[in-house]
């Protein structure tokens, strides 16, 4: 993803140009043309004098921006590959995962072609998805900044091996869920291949677990990745059919 925010950077100069020589032809309105934020546009004298709110103008006068990976938040974990068919163990940070099925359980993750990681999943066809914590934050960054062709990232963050149940790949065993998976379907998109995998087993720390053994992840105190952002997750805010229980009514736990 390095590569994704060079490319965002030279897309910014391509839309500044392209906004410059827009408003030299004589300008086109922010709505019909495609880039980043135009300023924005005053509808009537009170938008300049300040009277109607950023919040208020943002709703009215959304601009149109090209076509990008907006979909926010997302997760950002780490893979951990390798240990089979003579390849290395490595980490890899991913933003680019989610799920895709529930039964059989299947998540993806989309790798550049060119990263170390890619070649080692591509061999061995399994992988595991670690998820980190907020304290795990720095090193899921580093795994995001190395390379394994020329770094040990276990060694380089300090993150520690623990056995797999079902797959040769290493977890990591400062996170407290691990997803082991097993590669199904790889599928060719363009800048990154999608590896489309079945959850094969599931590693769960005691400590997100309740009393009743009912998972709590804001135990887990989780990440999530906005725009080049790392942010700690806020409180629950509700619960799965919560918009549809009558008043008084106990959640069913
Ligand atoms: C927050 C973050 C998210 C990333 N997400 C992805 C991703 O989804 N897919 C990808 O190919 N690279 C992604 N990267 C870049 C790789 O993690 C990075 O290039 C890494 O150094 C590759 O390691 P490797 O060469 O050891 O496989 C991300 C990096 C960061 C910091």
């Amino acid at each position: 993803m390095d590569n994704d925010m060079s490319a965002g950077e030279n897309r910014r100069r391509e839309v500044k140009s392209a906004a410059k020589k827009s408003a030299e032809a004589g300008g086109v309105p922010p709505r019909q043309q495609f880039g980043r934020p135009a300023p924005i546009r005053s509808r009537n004298d009170d938008d300049r004098r300040g009277r109607r709110s950023r919040q208020e103008a943002s709703d009215q006068d959304k601009l149109l921006w090209k076509p990008s990976t907006m979909l926010v938040p997302t997760p950002v974990v780490l893979v951990s590959c390798g240990g089979r068919a003579e390849q290395p163990e490595n980490i890899i940070t991913v933003a680019w995962a989610g799920t895709v099925c529930s039964d059989p359980p299947m998540l993806s993750i989309s790798i550049r072609p060119e990263r170390f990681s890619h070649g080692i999943i591509a061999a061995t066809r399994e992988f595991v998805v670690n998820i980190p914590t907020q304290d795990l934050a720095k090193a899921t960054d580093l795994c995001g900044m190395k390379s394994g062709r020329d770094t040990d990232k276990f060694a380089l963050t300090g993150l520690t091996r623990a056995a797999g149940a079902s797959v040769a790949a290493p977890l990591l065993a400062e996170c407290p869920l691990n997803v082991e998976c097993k590669v199904r379907k790889t599928v060719k998109l363009g800048s990154h291949d999608m590896f489309i995998a079945e959850v094969v087993a599931v590693h769960v720390s005691p400590t997100l677990l309740d009393r009743r053994g009912k998972l709590c992840p804001e135990q887990a105190r989780l990440l999530a990745y906005a725009h080049r952002e790392y942010y700690g997750l806020g409180r629950r805010i509700g619960f799965f059919g919560f918009s549809a229980k009558r008043p008084g009514t106990p959640r069913r736990r």
